[in-house]
């Protein structure tokens, strides 16, 4: 098998040790802040807000830089993200990402679909998307991590059956730049009988060994469990990830692995979903998969991710953290959006790109204590609790994080 670089993963879990030497001088946090479109820029706003939070309680200096992407770096620059904008995540320590995708001008109303051009569907010229895409493949963030354990609070905010769901603490690990996501030709053609369309999913045996030897990495420090998800009773690309699975699982002998097709996993992961300790996935399945095990956590609004690769900088993994929910156009602006996984994601960029632990069990216990005291957005609306705005759910989170 091919030789990778792997990321020492034990660093960066709380069961790990810190591995910064005391006393070092740790310098500024340089973080790129592209907030995006539809509900990106609410929700990142009050991200932000916690990490200056973080930043009075704890004495830290985060150097944030704005610049934008998606619908209005199309409309302001001419592409989804501008060369300028790739330099500066390049030279951060973190890139904080709300979210892109959708429609100029805000959400479109009841009755009046006028807000602006879409950037949405097969006639677009130019994705917003794409600056996501770009961002992943050039910055080689190929492991997307995203973890779900839904808060006690809200086992009865899910359409899950709360005895299903207690004890759940999964991590999906879905790999992030090959698949079906990259793969060349990609294009709707002109045949004698008419148009089609061709999309290729193509994975180099590299690829598979890197993504699912950080899922075992990560299983080391968790309860050593490994599910590689695939579809390899139809597809070539997964009997290559179900063999090379195997041939990783080998040097991993305190880790248990299993195989589960990408259907019987969808059902799985609202049979049993305490059961599951890493999921490792290709890029299609895992995006799928993560949409369906939000449910268990109540919502999308709840999940945040880290995308990361092998790059350190002086303080810990390069990395890119976004909230999975994506731009919601139809709720933006209206106070309706869930800041929460945006929060949550603010977390994890200190957990993993800055090693500052204890500041992401700060906020991970702040949100945990609000959403006790019976705080609800939109999203979770329950018979006895109090629905909130995205602004005061932020505000009231802030206020835990400082104490
Ligand atoms: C995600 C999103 C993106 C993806 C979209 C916005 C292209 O759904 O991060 O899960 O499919 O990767
Ligand atoms: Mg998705």
């Amino acid at each position: 098998m091919v030789d990778i670089d792997v990321v020492c993963w034990h660093c960066y879990t709380d069961r790990g040790d810190d591995y910064r030497k005391k006393g070092t001088t740790l310098g500024t946090y340089a973080i790129a802040v592209l907030a995006g479109d539809g509900i990106g820029p609410e929700v990142t706003a009050q991200g932000v807000r916690v990490l200056e939070a973080v930043a009075e309680r704890f004495g830290h200096y985060f150097k944030m830089t704005e610049a934008l992407v998606g619908v209005a770096a199309i409309e302001a620059e001419g592409d989804a993200i501008s060369h300028a904008t790739m330099r500066l995540c390049q030279e951060s320590d973190a890139i904080l990402f709300g979210a892109v995708g959708g429609r100029s001008g805000g959400a479109p109303r009841m009755g009046r679909d006028k807000a602006g051009p879409s950037y949405e569907g097969p006639h677009s010229r130019v994705q917003p998307e794409r600056a996501l895409f770009r961002l992943r493949k050039e910055l080689a963030l190929y492991a997307n991590l995203r973890p779900i354990r839904p808060f006690d609070a809200l086992l009865n905010a899910s359409t899950i059956k709360a005895d299903i769901l207690r004890g759940t603490d999964l991590l999906v690990v879905r790999e992030l730049t090959g698949g079906i996501y990259y793969g060349k030709p990609s294009e709707i053609r002109e045949t004698a009988q008419g148009l089609e369309a061709i999309d290729t999913l193509v994975y180099t045996e590299a690829e598979i060994a890197r993504i699912v030897r950080t899922a075992f990495e990560l299983a080391r420090d968790r309860r050593k469990k490994v599910a590689s998800v695939d579809k390899a009773n139809v597809l070539s690309s997964s009997r290559l990830w179900r063999r090379t699975a195997d041939l990783v699982a080998a040097d991993y002998p305190d880790v248990t692995l299993e195989h589960l097709l990408v259907d019987a996993c969808a059902m799985h992961l609202i049979r049993r979903p305490a059961s599951f300790d890493v999921i490792v996935t290709e890029n299609m399945f895992g995006d799928i998969l993560t949409d369906e095990a939000s449910m268990l956590a109540g919502s999308m609004g709840m999940l945040p991710s880290a995308s990361l690769g092998t790059r350190h900088t002086a303080h810990g993994l390069f990395g890119l953290y976004e909230p999975i929910h994506g731009s919601a156009p139809d709720i933006a602006g209206q106070e309706k959006a869930n800041p929460i996984a945006a929060i949550l994601t603010v977390a994890l960029m200190l957990r993993y790109s800055f090693n500052l632990k204890e500041e992401a069990r700060a906020i991970e216990g702040a949100v945990e204590r609000i959403v006790e005291a019976g705080y609800r957005t939109e999203d979770l609306r329950e018979e006895g609790k109090k629905v909130v705005g995205t602004k005061e759910m932020g505000r009231l989170i802030v206020e835990a994080v400082v104490g």
